[in-house]
């Protein structure tokens, strides 16, 4: 029987509450599948960080290195100052576990979640391919005459060949294996002519060994106004790590909100992780409010990434049914239903 060693990370926020809901369909699912996991707790995030002065110690990515994946609730504290959690323990993790991808699917479950007048679940099913690991994220620039009136801030966005060409092959290769098998890359070639011109020549130049995967280009300000307005055309889309930042939140809306929408980071030949994208909505927090569908969707996508396909399948279509048929919404108390009862929901649709 195959076994699986999990690092959790419920995190800040409303973070535990829908970690908790995941890991009970995690233990419902796994009794049905036949397979077993082991869990070990972390308690990184806010609050240990206002307590111990300590973000993520040094030897923990060595000790993540063991696990077959992470499942990780949410990061950040209104009493800590942005930036400190997110890049000491979010971007910490997916740079130094090497998780180059960020998957992010906009999946539309039924009519009623979506914004958008007129478009159903056909017209709504893509996945975004963040690039996870360069760009704007890597942190690099510096500030010139800090503090005077002739101050300059240098953010460089910094993109190599290796990195741009090891997420278009994740790109082709996930689109080969859909039906539409389509592929849209997502930039801005006509400001900004060094990253994208190197992300452009790296494209056409893979392109040649994908020819059953029809390629497009899409900038990514029009990206934005297509997704609103013909989300239909979109199969998988490719970008860097700012754009695809940005615009998978609007994918998030059109899917029906922060409350479904799941991600995975991931190293495919290393330790992945994965999330709800909402963040750590400190508002409902301890309220039990908040819609675990996000983080059990992450559950899904984890599962399927250790390889227990049948198993993250089953989880997907467990949301679905119930999103479909007892949610009346899926954001925040609107639900008609607690986060744990919806938790037990899934659990029973398995
Ligand atoms: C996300 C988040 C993070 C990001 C933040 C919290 C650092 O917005 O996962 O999309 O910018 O990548
Ligand atoms: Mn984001």
């Amino acid at each position: 029987m195959a076994s699986y060693k999990i690092a959790v990370i419920p995190g800040d926020g409303t973070g535990p509450e829908v970690i908790a809901e995941g890991l009970k369909v995690l233990q419902a699912v796994a009794e049905k599948c036949g397979f077993k996991y082991s869990t070990v707790r972390y308690d990184f995030g806010g609050e240990r960080y206002l307590r111990t002065k300590e973000i993520l110690p040094a030897s923990v990515i060595k000790e993540f290195k063991t696990f077959h994946a992470i499942y990780l609730g949410a990061i950040g504290h209104p009493q800590v100052k942005p930036g400190i959690l997110e890049k000491g323990i979010l971007l910490k993790l997916r740079f130094d576990l090497d998780q180059y991808i960020n998957l992010r699917p906009v999946k539309l479950y039924d009519e009623r979640f979506c914004p958008i007048k007129n478009k159903t679940p056909k017209d709504i099913d893509f996945v975004v391919i963040r690039e996870n690991s360069e760009g704007l994220y890597k942190g690099m620039g510096e500030f010139k005459n800090k503090g005077t009136k002739r101050e300059v801030a240098i953010q460089i966005s910094y993109n190599t060949r290796k990195g741009i060409e090891r997420c278009l092959r994740y790109a082709f290769e996930y689109a080969r294996k859909r039906p539409r098998q389509q592929l849209t890359l997502c930039g801005k070639t006509n400001v900004l002519t060094y990253a994208f011109d190197l992300w452009e020549r790296a494209f056409q130049e893979l392109k040649k060994e994908y020819a059953d995967v029809k390629t497009d280009y899409a900038h990514v300000d029009a990206t934005t106004m297509w997704f609103v307005k013909n989300p239909e055309w979109f199969d998988v889309i490719v970008t860097d790590n700012m754009f695809g930042d940005i615009i998978t939140d609007l994918g998030a809306m059109i899917q029906g909100g922060m409350g479904i929408a799941a991600g995975g980071n991931i190293n495919p030949k290393g330790v992945s992780m994965f999330e709800p994208i909402g963040g750590s909505a400190p508002k409902y927090t301890g309220k039990n409010m908040i819609n675990p569908l996000a983080a059990i969707c992450a559950l899904g996508m984890l599962l399927e990434q250790v390889g227990e396909t049948q198993a993250g399948q089953m989880v997907e279509k467990a949301v679905q049914t119930v999103a479909r048929n007892h949610l009346k919404d899926l954001a925040a108390g609107q639900m008609g239903y607690s986060t744990s009862e919806v938790g037990d929901l899934v659990m029973k649709s398995l």
